[in-house]
């Protein structure tokens, strides 16, 4: 099985933020003011809050075997039960372990929001969005410790872009990087984790994080509207074009199984028409992943032609 991450990995990122500080206090969206007094009082806590009774690894399985791709793959299927027990545990664990990783990174750039953007109102929210995104990193990274077991490192897709995001000047590429990608494909995978996962603390945890991100999404896509509808078409095109590239790399890291069927000496041909098959079967699978980035791509006016064929050739709008 895979290496688990070493205590001390690290990684540095040098950037450099334009600091903004603003002289206006006044409130200028009323929304958004609702928006903050939601985000003050659904605080939670995850020592207090969270159910966190056993889930043995030995007995149970992370998710209902029919969420599983790897369902009905013969040589999955070979298995004996113990086996594709401890199998279904290490890929939760990759899975989960993306989404922590998503996590600092969401933590990380609304960190940098803070100090970057150009309102008073905004920087609150952004404050408030640092300390969710403080608890969902402590929840995850609390569950892959004393659930699964294991922290995998990142994807190289996935570090590729938290530090292409971190070091992005601009507060407007940031917001799309944070609120608009990397939210949406997360809200998307939690609504189908909230389907599937059976751990009491992970189920009632994914309920409180999928509040906070859609609390995320929701500033981040009104304030990004006003202002792209500024942009003029060239800059707007090209702002699509780099969430277009991100996706594309996002979307290969986000399939495990060639990383399953090479740590078991699987035929990798024979888990391709499998996974073929599977999602012929499962249509709404890949349509649910990326309609939520599509939606907010729409909302903030970026869903360019361009962008849909691209989503639409590559099968991942359904
Ligand atoms: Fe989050
Ligand atoms: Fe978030």
């Amino acid at each position: 099985m895979d290496g688990t991450m070493p205590a001390s990995a690290a990684t540095r990122v040098t950037t450099s933020i334009l600091c903004t500080l603003s002289w206006q206090y006044e409130h200028e969206s009323k929304s958004l003011e609702r928006l903050h007094e939601l985000a003050k009082a659904g605080s939670w806590n995850a020592s207090t809050d969270i159910p966190w009774v056993a889930w043995p690894r030995q007995s149970e399985f992370p998710c209902s075997r029919s969420s599983n791709p790897l369902c009905c793959f013969a040589p999955y299927e070979a298995l004996p039960e113990d086996r594709q027990r401890e199998l279904s545990w290490w890929q939760h664990g990759l899975e989960i372990s993306e989404i922590l990783h998503g996590e600092q990174a969401a933590l990380q750039i609304s960190a940098q929001l803070v100090q970057l953007l150009p309102d008073m109102q905004l920087k609150l929210l952004c404050s408030a969005q640092v300390h969710d995104e403080a608890r969902h990193v402590e929840f995850f990274a609390r569950y892959l410790r004393n659930t699964v077991g294991v922290i995998h490192p990142p994807s190289d897709a996935l570090r590729g872009l938290i530090q292409r995001a971190l070091q992005e000047a601009s507060w407007e590429r940031k917001l799309l990087y944070c609120q608009v990608l990397i939210e949406s494909l997360a809200l998307a995978r939690l609504q189908e984790l909230r389907r599937h996962c059976r751990a009491p603390a992970l189920r009632h945890a994914v309920d409180y994080i999928l509040r906070d991100e859609a609390r995320h999404v929701h500033f981040g896509t009104e304030r990004l509207r006003q202002h792209i509808a500024d942009m003029d078409q060239p800059t707007r095109d090209d702002c699509s074009l780099s969430l277009l590239d991100a996706t594309l790399a996002l979307a290969g890291s986000l399939n495990i199984y060639t990383r399953i069927a090479t740590a078991q000496g699987w035929p990798l041909p024979a888990m391709r028409r499998h996974l073929r098959e599977y999602r012929l079967q499962h249509p709404e699978l890949n349509r649910d992943r990326f309609r939520q980035l599509a939606l907010n791509m729409q909302a903030v006016g970026l869903l360019t032609p361009a962008f849909k064929t691209q989503l639409e050739s590559l099968n991942l709008l359904g």
